[in-house]
């Protein structure tokens, strides 16, 4: 038995897996961001830790045999956010999440002190990223910087309380910024940029790799005579990427949910900071990965669904199954943009708009604003040398056929819907604690999951989507000069 854990931006999901990698139940606690400023998001860990036994109270409920024979717990979690604790392991202030895009000024401020980043962090200095946002806290907060003693990732946090020890997998710190990703391993050169130094850090292990075993106390409320071990476990996509048997370089899947993602599996490292493609390790050894990101996909949906005061599924219900593009154009950027602009302060848009313009024909353009943006992160990637033919599709849109067959029709290419997509990550983690636990081959373990069906291109919209593209970046263009940051 198996139990993975996802802490996502808007839940904590939790699935016990049995041996033969069924889903034997799964819970889901949702969380709350918080907003204090135009571009700044945070959540405090302790929701985490609370939603977490929420979710293992459901799974107790529900099988309190299976849930008493776990051998191995694997974590997944959403990556880049910055938990500042204290000498004595206390929290010192919310937790700076990933879509924060309050640290812009630092990350010009990061390169220039550290001119090598590029080769030895193999991305761009981003303001979702980690170690911009300690630069941020050492100007804004100092009395909070010279009482930090470690930084730990959210799912780090997690493992902190679970076991009592603090330790990171790779493909989570990959996207701290303050990891020589090609050698898997911490760079002291920009961890001293940024006033740290390794102390401050977690130890590092690979996904499959244990990592700690839960707390006797714990085990003990949970109902298992032998405390599991933990398995080193992912970033949200690379433990997405272990769920689909997204292991062999050229796997590729699409990721929509709060954030987009378009996800490589790479055997080498890649980077392609001009394109502000991420390049990260993947969960498994000698493995490694590309991304482009797109900070609101589904975060986009459900933003239009408080404007328009319309639940999401009442919005799609609306539209028929689209022949051709919608009028009105939409830009993604509600938290500025990763992938292939790096821009904290560009926010988004309707353009198009005309007294015909109805309401299906704004979540016609908030779906395809949000395709758009995952195009150019496969232009993004097909620039750095990685074609994607291909890819799966999971997270909570992928529930939408009419979005996969936009998103499907904005990128040329076939995408594949899997019955169990939405449990992706917690899925992954479940399979890394297995390898932790067992010692099993990925290979063995990691096989693709059942497709329920290829979504392939519509000719017709592709080209009437290939004919707005052009439009689209246009109106990136114009609208970047008029923001400032906030
Ligand atoms: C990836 C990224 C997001 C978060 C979402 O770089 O920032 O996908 O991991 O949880």
């Amino acid at each position: 038995m198996f139990l993975g854990f996802d802490f996502g931006t808007s839940s904590v999901k939790a699935l016990l897996a049995d041996g033969e990698q069924r889903v034997l139940a799964a819970a889901a606690e949702p969380l709350d961001v918080s907003r204090p400023r135009p571009g700044w998001s945070e959540q405090d860990p302790e929701a985490w830790w609370r939603a977490m036994l929420a979710a293992v109270d459901a799974l107790r409920a529900a099988r309190p045999r299976e849930l008493a024979a776990v051998r191995g717990i694997g974590l997944s979690g959403q990556m880049h956010g910055a938990v500042l604790l204290d000498r004595s392991g206390a929290v010192l202030r919310p937790c700076l999440l990933w879509n924060d895009t309050r640290a812009a000024a630092e990350c010009r401020e990061l390169e220039d002190a550290f001119p090598a980043l590029h080769d030895v962090a193999g991305n761009l200095a981003m303001p979702g990223f980690t170690a911009p946002k300690l630069l941020w806290v050492r100007r804004h907060e100092p009395d909070v910087f010279a009482r930090t003693a470690h930084v730990l990732l959210p799912k780090a946090w997690v493992r902190y309380r679970l076991t009592g020890e603090m330790v990171e997998d790779v493909s989570d710190a990959s996207g701290t910024l303050w990891l020589d990703v090609g050698r898997r391993d911490w760079s002291d050169g920009l961890l001293e940029a940024t006033g740290l130094t390794r102390d401050a850090m977690p130890r590092l292990v690979e996904g499959s790799a244990p990592s700690g075993t839960l707390r006797p106390e714990l085990a003990e409320r949970w109902g298992m005579a032998h405390p599991p071990i933990l398995a080193g476990g992912a970033g949200d996509n690379a433990a997405g990427a272990v769920g689909l048997g997204a292991i062999r370089a050229g796997d590729a899947f699409v990721s929509l949910g709060t954030s987009g993602v378009l996800w490589a599996t790479t055997d080498r490292h890649m980077p392609w900071p001009r394109g502000a493609v991420h390049s990260f390790c993947h969960a498994l050894p000698r493995t490694w990965h590309q991304m482009g990101v797109t900070l609101s996909a589904a975060a986009s949906l459900a933003w239009w669904s408080g404007v328009s005061g319309r639940p999401e599924a009442e919005l799609l219900a609306e539209l028929p199954s689209p022949r051709a593009a919608s009028p009105a154009l939409f830009l993604p950027y509600l938290s500025g943009e990763r992938t292939p602009h790096n821009d904290g302060a560009v926010r988004g848009a309707f353009a198009g708009l005309s007294l015909d313009t109805d309401r299906a024909a704004l979540t016609q353009a908030v779906l395809e604003g949000v395709a758009f943006s995952l195009r150019d992160c496969l232009d993004a990637l097909a620039a750095s040398g990685t074609a994607v033919r291909e890819a799966a599709v999971i997270g909570g849109g992928s529930r939408s056929r009419l979005w996969v067959e936009i998103i499907a029709a904005a990128l040329g290419i076939p995408l594949h819907r899997l019955a169990a997509g939405e449990l992706g990550g917690a899925f992954g983690a479940a399979r890394l604690a297995r390898l932790a636990a067992t010692g099993e081959t990925a290979e063995g373990v990691c096989t693709p999951p059942a497709r329920a069906e290829t979504v392939e291109p519509d000719p017709v919209l592709a080209e009437a989507y290939a004919s707005h593209l052009p439009r689209y970046r246009a109106l990136y263009r114009a609208l970047s000069p008029l923001e400032t940051a906030p």
